[in-house]
């Protein structure tokens, strides 16, 4: 069976018909025939990079809560960002946006910029998210290209060669069928259209508004598509934490360095992370205070992108007197602090193991 030759025009009135009918009703998107507002955009696009829909949307209505406008967000402290932001991840994304938000304030007038090109020259913002803003913020006919369109695109156009190599090839694709007209939507229903229908595994086809013109699915090869270079397995890396107890019963947290993995956030202190597991006495040396550190049992593991991690935790008795780089903590108050989820990891198997 061939695919039946459908114009991109065709294509699109297509997709946008069936997003009228079956597009996902998500709290950043406007009420029909609203205007999009810019902030509300911008924010869920930041937060959705590397991030599921269902997990964003609780965010995305505490910081508009917290934050109802970009010069609200703006004048926030970096800390309360970065505390709203816990739990969501790859926290570059929050100091980065409020970067944005200041810049834009300080320099744009608190106007965001409308074109693509001008987008992408703020703090956080790619390709994929200055596209996605573009048009649905402003109308401008912009391709978007993440994961999903990557796959629909493959699966339609019948793409073999492998991913990231197809890329290039994909956007060109991509951009054949993005209409001029309503463009946001279309966006929005392309995205809608990968997260519900042309999923990675058992599509359903069925109800595929471009069934007819897709070339994997007349050739029954669209599980197989988009094609990928396989992953390589991430690496496993060793580290030490340090729960440190003061008489009182407080523990040590400490701000991690703002440049690097998880900048700027609260750990328990954590030593360098390396290949090797750390010898006792090397991990010792790199403890935050002087203690009798004895391992508790286990160790936490924690996947990054690119590595994975194993933290043994050592435990010791700490004199208060002493003067320690960080700060003392309640157990019941780490909740007011911004803390990676390594270290909350850690510290639920502190309390469980000490
Ligand atoms: N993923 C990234 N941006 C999105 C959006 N605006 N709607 C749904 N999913 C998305």
């Amino acid at each position: 069976m061939s695919p039946t030759a459908l114009s991109s025009a065709v294509l699109a009135a297509a997709l946008l018909a069936w997003y009228g009918a079956h597009g996902r009703d998500l709290p950043w998107r406007p009420a029909p025939g609203a205007p999009p507002d810019p902030y509300r955009v911008w924010l869920s696009e930041i937060m959705l990079q590397q991030t599921t829909v269902a997990t964003v949307a609780p965010y995305f209505e505490k910081f508009l809560g917290r934050w109802p406008r970009l010069e609200d967000l703006a004048a926030a402290q970096m800390d309360d960002v970065l505390h709203a932001w816990q739990g969501l991840g790859y926290y570059a994304r929050a100091r980065n946006l409020l970067r944005c938000a200041r810049q834009i304030v300080d320099s744009h007038g608190g106007v965001f910029p409308q074109d693509e090109a001008a987008l992408l020259q703020l703090p956080g913002i790619g390709a994929y998210s200055a596209a996605a803003i573009a048009a649905i913020a402003f109308g401008c006919p912009a391709t978007i290209l993440d994961g999903n369109v990557e796959r629909v695109i493959a699966r339609l156009r019948r793409v073999e060669t492998v991913l990231p190599a197809a890329k290039k090839e994909l956007h060109r694709l991509a951009a054949e069928i993005t209409p001029a007209e309503r463009p946001g939507d279309y966006a929005q229903a392309i995205m809608d259209l990968g997260a519900t229908i042309c999923t990675p595994r058992k599509p359903a086809c069925a109800r595929c508004p471009w069934r007819a013109a897709c070339g994997a699915f007349a050739a029954g090869v669209e599980e197989s598509l988009p094609r990928r270079t396989p992953r390589p397995v991430r690496p496993l890396r060793h580290g030490a934490a340090f729960w440190a107890v003061r008489g009182d019963g407080q523990i040590l947290l400490r701000r991690r360095p703002e440049n690097g993995l998880l900048g700027g956030l609260m750990e328990v202190p954590t030593s360098g992370w390396h290949e090797t597991k750390w010898a006792p006495c090397a991990a010792h040396r790199a403890a935050p205070a002087e203690a009798c550190w004895h391992p508790l049992p286990g160790v936490v593991k924690h996947g990054f992108t690119h590595f994975r991690i194993e933290v043994a935790v050592y435990a010791g008795r700490v004199d208060g007197r002493r003067a320690v780089d960080g700060i003392w903590c309640p157990p019941g108050r780490f909740g007011d602090h911004a803390l990676s989820t390594l270290s909350r990891k850690i510290i639920r198997h502190a309390e469980t193991n000490s």
